[in-house]
């Protein structure tokens, strides 16, 4: 699952202990673990290998340029969705023409960027984005290629602000009005429409609702094939759900079991999209205790981190398993479950400095007795923490550490007070 343990009492990142680092960095900190990212991404390519596929690994979960660095460097492509992140993928030393331009809201500036960069595709949400890709592509000479991104109108089961497959999202075209798609412009002069691209929703539990879609979105290939038009990829997109909490996961292999079959004679090149599968149980985020307060019928137990860095609890009413980094030997976690059976627990909610009720990171959590200035770790927050965490309040953002084996680098220095005025008055 991840390579962050406790060993006599105390949580350990791989072979450094967590305490260290908040010691010489400070805290708020977000700690990834290099040895995670790389056995993560190894058993995607491992469980599909049958494919060859192009996995290309979700830039938005978690997009500091070291770890970009760390995965161009094991082979990876890259899922972008913005010219902000084709940026960090190219100084990362990630290759264009292995990566893919998703997004419904692509500007002429960021087009004309990837398009000067050489993707290998653009995924295209609509008509009217598809003809401005047509025309900047025609005014620079440019030939891309593209993938239409498909609703295939399929229940992933996950939470509703995660669902992206459905008919009402705001996401791709409908099957139907597929093929009306490719019939107007299957040969358009300057973008070539040869792929098809879904991505459903995250996480996603189960291999059913892929299945289910890729069955779909195989049927409409094959009408398409069948009137003429090439297509050569298939863009399957991410969802591939991480360890939140013990127990709940498949495994790599159950996804590549079901999917492999569905798609490996059909001569297509299968492209996979995975970001939180990598990125999630790679990183904790680690804050401090600042004040112990009860109240009512509850304890409060209130960090220097919150909501600003990890949005995940109050958006998607997501759960991280929360845990002390020094609880002692006998209150050291055996799973990481909503509700530990160890002795000498009392229910807490754990919260953060920010002015709204909705900063929270746990409720009514079973947690072991903790006093100010201990260190709590929030785990599996590699992917959509740093990422989606904000200045609200004028909070600076935590600064990101790196470990590998026995040793640990900052990443990413903690913001400053000057850097939160950067470009005002
Ligand atoms: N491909 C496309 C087109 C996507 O929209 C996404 C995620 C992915 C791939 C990667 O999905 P993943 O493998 O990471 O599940 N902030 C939310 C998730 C929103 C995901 C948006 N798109 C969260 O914290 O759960």
């Amino acid at each position: 699952m991840d390579y962050f343990e406790y060993r006599a009492g105390r949580l350990f990142a791989e072979n450094v202990a967590v305490a260290d680092i908040v010691r010489q960095v400070g805290s708020p900190v977000f700690i990834y673990s290099a040895r995670t990212l790389r056995e993560h991404y190894d058993k995607i390519a491992h469980a599909f290998a049958a494919l060859d596929p192009l996995i290309c690994y979700s830039v938005k979960s978690c997009s500091n340029v070291e770890i970009l660095r760390l995965l161009a460097g094991l082979g990876a492509g890259f899922d972008v969705v913005s010219g902000g992140e084709l940026f960090r993928v190219l100084k990362a030393g990630g290759q264009a023409d292995r990566s893919f331009y998703a997004g419904v809201g692509k500007t002429d500036e960021e087009i004309r960027y990837a398009l000067s960069e050489g993707l290998f595709m653009f995924n295209v949400e609509s008509e009217a984005e598809f003809e401005n890709i047509d025309r900047l592509a025609g005014e620079l000479g440019k030939k891309p290629r593209c993938a239409l991104r498909v609703n295939p109108d399929v229940d992933p089961k996950t939470h509703r602000h995660t669902a992206t497959g459905k008919r009402e999202s705001k996401f791709g075209v409908d099957l139907r009005r597929a093929e009306e798609f490719f019939a107007r412009y299957g040969h358009a002069k300057a973008a070539k429409l040869v792929g098809v691209h879904l991505h459903i929703g995250s996480p996603v539990y189960t291999p059913a609702p892929y299945v289910e879609a890729i069955t779909k979105t195989l049927e409409l290939i094959n009408r398409l094939r069948a009137a003429g038009y090439k297509i050569d990829t298939l863009d399957i997109g991410g969802g591939f759900a991480a360890w939140y909490e013990a127990g709940q996961t498949v495994m790599m292999d159950d996804y590549a079991e079901a999917i492999i079959p569905l798609v490996k004679d059909q001569k297509l090149k299968i492209v996979l999209e995975p970001g939180r599968y990598v990125s999630c149980n790679a990183g904790v985020l680690v804050g401090q205790v600042q004040y112990v307060k009860t109240g009512g019928d509850r304890t409060f137990v209130i960090l220097d981190t919150g909501m600003h860095h990890l949005i995940r609890p109050p958006l998607y009413d997501a759960f991280h398993f929360v845990w002390p980094v020094a609880p002692g030997d006998d209150l050291s976690p055996v799973d990481r479950v909503k509700e530990p059976t160890l002795k000498g627990l009392q229910k807490c909610d754990v919260v953060g400095p920010i002015c709204e009720s909705s900063d929270f990171l746990a409720k009514d959590r079973p947690l072991p007795p903790v006093a100010r200035g201990d260190l709590l770790a929030i785990f599996s927050a590699g992917a959509y923490g740093m990422a989606m965490a904000s200045n609200y309040n004028s909070q600076p953002r935590p600064a990101e550490v790196l470990v590998d084996h026995d040793s640990f680098r900052v990443i990413r220095t903690r913001e400053t007070y000057e850097d939160l005025m950067r470009g005002e008055g």
